[in-house]
């Protein structure tokens, strides 16, 4: 197994560092897995004044599987935008045509009073959206800002999509919901965007392939609503880009911590990249005190998707919970008159739990 290492910027390299820790103890068991570590983001923008250089773009496309850490920081912000960080990994998914974005989002029991939800809302929750990742106003041309005829700063994106990204994408949320508890719901904007209203018809088109799954669909107004009002009606959500990065951080917040959500990326012939769903807290960057946890299920996501070695994802996985269970909690998820743990302290103890 050969996978390419990016932990990026802000707390990116030391969660990173805490998966490393599992990579190592699976290479001791015997496991023979291959890193190889490269630069990305505004570290790479640092270093060769391009947030995707060359040479990081085709170690991910030879690789089996990417981790990735987290990119982006306030010194870049005001950098032209092919430098800025977010550039890159936007480049990135393109290149390796991970379309199908997959963002698990469930309550372990031991963290439902950690929500700020109340616990009766989000108690045992376990929903999976499923977000368009190549596609929509984040790569629809024309875009930018320009001199309108009335000599006014004009800013443009273009939110389209052809039937055939509709398509691949919709067999992803159909397929994860037979694999799950049988029921998808959609979520467009079609009373208002045609390009929502192709959405709906070409998901209806492809739900007559999934006879034993129950399709619904939502606006998105609504399901950003009912995300908080009812969000055990979820089994899967299937949505666009732009809608799917904005459901997707609400639905986080659900868990209790946006440090515990990680995601899968994955292109049609399951290669993947495997991301936490957070940034890089650029605010806490640097004092160890980040949750490793989105970035060790990351990498469970990645033995599970791309590496098909579903024995070791479901090890890190009760690892995770084990640790969850048994009260360790980096600062984002400690309770009031605890005292949190570290961030390598959190590796520290899932590896433990592995062992
Ligand atoms: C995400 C992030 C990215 C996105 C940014 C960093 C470009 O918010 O993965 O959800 O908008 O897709
Ligand atoms: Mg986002």
């Amino acid at each position: 197994m050969k996978i390419a290492l990016l932990p990026g910027d802000g707390i990116g390299p030391e969660i990173m560092a805490e998966a490393e820790k599992i990579i190592d103890f699976f290479v001791r068991e015997g496991e023979h897995i291959e890193t190889e570590t490269a630069l990305v983001g505004g570290a790479a923008v640092d270093q060769f004044d391009d947030p995707l250089p060359d040479t990081t773009l085709q170690l991910c496309l030879a690789a089996d599987a990417v981790l990735f850490g987290s990119i982006g920081g306030p010194q870049y912000d005001t950098l032209p935008r092919p430098k800025r960080p977010e550039r890159g990994l936007l480049r990135l998914r393109k290149a390796m045509d991970l379309f199908a974005n997959l963002r698990p989002a469930r309550v372990y029991e031991a963290l439902a009073d950690s929500s700020t939800l109340k616990k009766e809302v989000v108690a045992g929750l376990d929903i999976m959206i499923v977000r368009e990742l190549t596609g929509d106003i984040y790569f629809g041309e024309p875009r930018g800002i320009h001199i309108n005829d009335q000599g006014l700063r004009c800013g443009v994106n273009t939110m389209t999509y052809d039937e055939n990204e509709i398509k691949r994408v919709a067999h992803w949320g159909f397929q994860a919901a037979q694999k799950r508890h049988g029921s998808l719901c959609s979520v467009d904007k079609m009373n208002v965007l045609e390009t929502t209203q192709l959405w709906r018809d070409v998901v209806i088109e492809v739900s007559r392939d999934y006879p034993d799954v129950k399709l619904t669909h939502m606006l998105v107004d609504n399901a950003a609503m009912q995300l908080i009002r009812n969000p055990q009606q979820f089994d899967v959500i299937v949505t666009g880009n732009l809608f799917g990065d904005i459901l997707s951080d609400e639905a986080s917040m659900l868990t209790g911590s946006i440090g515990l959500l990680p995601s899968a990326s994955l292109n049609q012939s399951g290669q993947g990249l495997f991301e936490p769903i957070h940034g890089s807290a650029p605010d806490i960057a640097g004092r160890g005190i980040a949750n490793p946890l989105a970035q060790i299920l990351s990498l469970a996501m990645m033995f599970r998707y791309s590496l098909k070695r579903i024995d070791l994802a479901d090890r890190i996985e009760s690892a995770v919970e084990k640790v969850i269970n048994q009260g360790i909690r980096t600062q984002d998820i400690v309770r009031p008159g605890e005292s949190a743990v570290s961030t390598s302290a959190m590796g520290d103890a899932v590896l433990s739990a592995l062992a």
